[in-house]
């Protein structure tokens, strides 16, 4: 008797980017920066900041623009999961919002916050779910607004995030999913932060008011070189796969620099590395997922090909999956 082993797979993509456009240039116009310190250290030419657009809007516009490419009603979603740091509130979550604004009524829903690993770790929750029998169809995203968390007044940080939603319809199967590794360490998680609010009850004095993005660069940067290279071994290793199987490394998209030294460490060439940082800048848990449906809408993807997912930041976190288009 053949027992078919579950696994799932991504049957559609979608995503959304608000309209405004930010030139590196724009930013020189009202910080101390320039087009060459910005694209030179990082690679980021141009960001998308909302003005309108909401985590929440974006983030069901994505999911409409994936269930259509998957063909999938709202009635066949059992389960959202949303990778946000950035929700419009702190409750409901975003996954609640987007359950409203498409009609998804029988879906279970919750976020994930796991910053820039944020749809990794959704995209892996969810397979677990589907793995089990437990649920059918998932729709997986990861959103985020992350300018409205920048100091503006910090040229350090606030030139190299933007804001936009991306979604992927994914499906109990019987290929798809092959691997994945995924890790923490809270011992460093003030290397790259962002505090909540604070206390202030009527029994306690606190001067903060609001607290923005304060971020190490240089430890950030090690962090990620060191241990996305070691994820990324490990899923293949786990599917008895090398780098050669591979056709595309889709990384979150932090800096054009800590990719090309995870495509060295790794001996692949820069040509697997797709990227969307240039036009979108770092929208931690929105990269991959964005990414992954530009490259859809390309054609770039085939039935059969092997990608790795790979999200690596705050948390610190990380996460990488083999899948099989
Ligand atoms: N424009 C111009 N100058 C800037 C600047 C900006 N936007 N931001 C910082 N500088 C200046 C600094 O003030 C500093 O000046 P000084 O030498 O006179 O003090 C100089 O540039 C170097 O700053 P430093 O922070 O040492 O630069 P760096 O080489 O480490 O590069 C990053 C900074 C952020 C680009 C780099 O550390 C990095 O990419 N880290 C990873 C961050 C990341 O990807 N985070 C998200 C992960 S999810």
């Amino acid at each position: 008797m053949v027992i078919a082993i579950m696994t799932s797979r991504i049957i559609g993509t979608g995503s959304f980017v608000p309209e405004t456009v930010v030139t590196n240039d724009d930013l020189s116009k009202i910080m101390d920066t320039s087009d060459e310190w910005i694209a030179g250290r990082t690679g980021i030419r141009e960001r998308r900041l909302v003005k309108e657009e909401t985590t929440a809007s974006m983030s069901a516009e994505a999911a409409r623009r994936a269930m259509q490419n998957a063909g999938v009603t709202a009635e066949e979603i059992d389960l959202i999961i949303v990778g946000t740091i950035t929700g419009d509130y702190v409750t409901p979550s975003t996954a609640c919002e987007v359950q409203a604004a498409i009609g998804a009524d029988k879906a279970v829903v919750f976020d994930i916050n796991a910053a820039c690993s944020g749809f990794v770790f959704a995209l892996i929750t969810a397979h677990a779910y589907l793995n089990a029998g437990i649920y059918k169809t998932a729709l997986v995203l990861g959103a985020e607004t992350l300018s409205k968390i920048m100091d503006w007044n910090d040229r350090s940080t606030c030139v190299l995030f933007g804001d936009g939603a991306g979604a992927a319809v994914v499906r109990a199967d019987e290929t798809g999913i092959m691997s994945f590794d995924q890790g923490a360490d809270g011992s460093k998680g003030m290397v790259l932060a962002c505090r909540n609010r604070v206390n202030n009850n009527p029994f306690v004095k606190n001067d903060i008011v609001h607290d923005y993005v304060s971020m190490d660069g240089q430890e950030v940067y090690k962090f990620a070189v060191s241990t996305v290279p070691k994820s990324i071994q490990k899923v293949l290793d786990e599917a008895n796969l090398t780098t050669e199987d591979i056709s595309y490394f889709v990384l979150h998209q932090a800096n054009i620099r800590i990719i090309q030294s995870v495509a060295k460490r790794l001996k692949v060439s820069e040509d697997k590395f797709p990227i969307s940082l240039d036009h979108l800048g770092n929208i931690s848990a929105g990269s991959v997922p964005i990414l992954l449906d530009e490259m859809n809408q390309k054609g770039m993807l085939q039935k059969g090909d092997k990608i790795v997912l790979s999200g690596f930041g705050a948390g610190l976190t990380w996460g990488s999956v083999l899948v099989e288009w």
